[in-house]
């Protein structure tokens, strides 16, 4: 699974290698993803034996723009168009009812497609080489943690992709908000990149899926985005009061010496204390923790405004045992 920078020249062959039915992992704004060519069930197959996923969890395609969707979705109707120009390219992905010609592989036999329009310049570019539709899931194993850089893919993914498109970290840091357009009433399946404050102007109130029902979103059951090593939530600032060894800290600002002393290691989400800046550093600083040998990681919580809402989410199912 060679990892190679995103030339021109290596995009064009990754493009290639989709278009002959294989998988490649590419670099999004939101987390790198893995990816296959959306119209084809037996490419769509790879991408979940890769990520070895215990069920069918539909997956997200990207395409280059509102055009792209003409044949995947029923209707475009005036919502979609304004939610969508006001945030695509971007961090925002729409679930739509679907056509025929969208694999039920691809949608875990959903009447409804959850469609994006990235913004990284790799997978845009990936997207106008292949002139197709690209399926892909974050390209990380079932449950695990997402990945955020090339290296995380390879150390994760390893032999099972064929290749990993490098376009540098992920600028955001955290996967796309999910909003079901496909009934009267906008739902909210999944906090994201893009701040419920800034849909509901646009959408009116968002509502939360009807029942817990993990079918809906699978990526919303209760456990999931985990690290290796168990995740304690603390309710408060962490001390450096009875931390036991093997047991490293995720703060949101750097602590003072005296608490980071205390720990077998430190991560600080935000130095600059903006949800933001800590949102971009949320994986690789699991990631990080996670490769440490450590028995558990206590979190420190994060500020639950704009993005920290979503992190805050991520944080709690990780949090949750499998
Ligand atoms: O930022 C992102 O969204 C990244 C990048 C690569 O685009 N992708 C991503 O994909 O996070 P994934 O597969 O890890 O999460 C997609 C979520 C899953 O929880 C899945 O259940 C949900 O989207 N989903 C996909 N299609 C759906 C549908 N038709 N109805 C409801 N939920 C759907
Ligand atoms: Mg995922």
């Amino acid at each position: 699974m060679p990892v190679v920078s995103a030339t021109d020249e290596n995009v064009a062959r990754a493009a290639e290698i989709l278009r002959t039915g294989g998988i490649v992992a590419f670099p999004t704004e939101t987390v790198y993803g893995l990816g296959a060519d959306a119209l084809s069930p037996a490419a769509c197959a790879r991408v979940f034996a890769a990520k070895r996923r215990p069920e069918f969890d539909p997956l997200i395609v990207h395409v280059e723009g509102m055009d792209a969707l003409d044949g995947l979705v029923l209707r475009l109707d005036d919502r979609i168009r304004r939610v969508a120009a006001a945030f695509w390219p971007g961090p925002l992905t729409l679930v739509l009812p679907k056509t025929p010609r969208v694999p039920d592989l691809v949608t875990a036999g959903r009447p409804t497609v959850a469609v994006r329009v990235p913004a990284h310049p790799v997978a845009r570019a990936l997207l106008a080489a292949l002139g197709r539709p690209i399926a892909a899931p974050s390209a990380n194993p079932f449950g695990y943690l997402s990945p955020t850089t090339a290296e995380h893919v390879a150390l994760q993914l390893g032999d099972a992709v064929e290749w990993i498109l490098d376009g540098g970290p992920s600028s955001l840091g955290l996967e796309s908000t999910i909003v079901d357009l496909s009934g009267d009433r906008p739902v909210l399946l999944r906090p994201g990149a893009v701040e419920v404050e800034r849909l509901e102007p646009i959408l009116g109130a968002l509502d939360a899926p009807a029942t817990h029902d993990p079918a809906r979103a699978p990526g919303l059951s209760e456990s999931h985005y985990a690290p290796h090593a168990r995740l304690r939530l603390l309710d408060g600032p962490a001390t450096s009061d009875r931390v036991p060894s093997r047991v490293g800290l995720l703060a949101f600002r750097r602590p003072e010496r005296a608490v980071s002393d205390a720990f077998a290691t430190t991560e600080a989400l935000a130095p600059s204390g903006d949800v933001v800046e800590a949102a971009a550093n949320l994986f690789a600083c699991l990631h990080r923790l996670d490769r440490a040998n450590l028995d558990a990681i206590w979190v420190e919580p994060v500020p639950l405004h704009g993005l920290g809402v979503a992190i805050a989410d991520r944080l709690r199912r990780a949090a949750a045992r499998r």
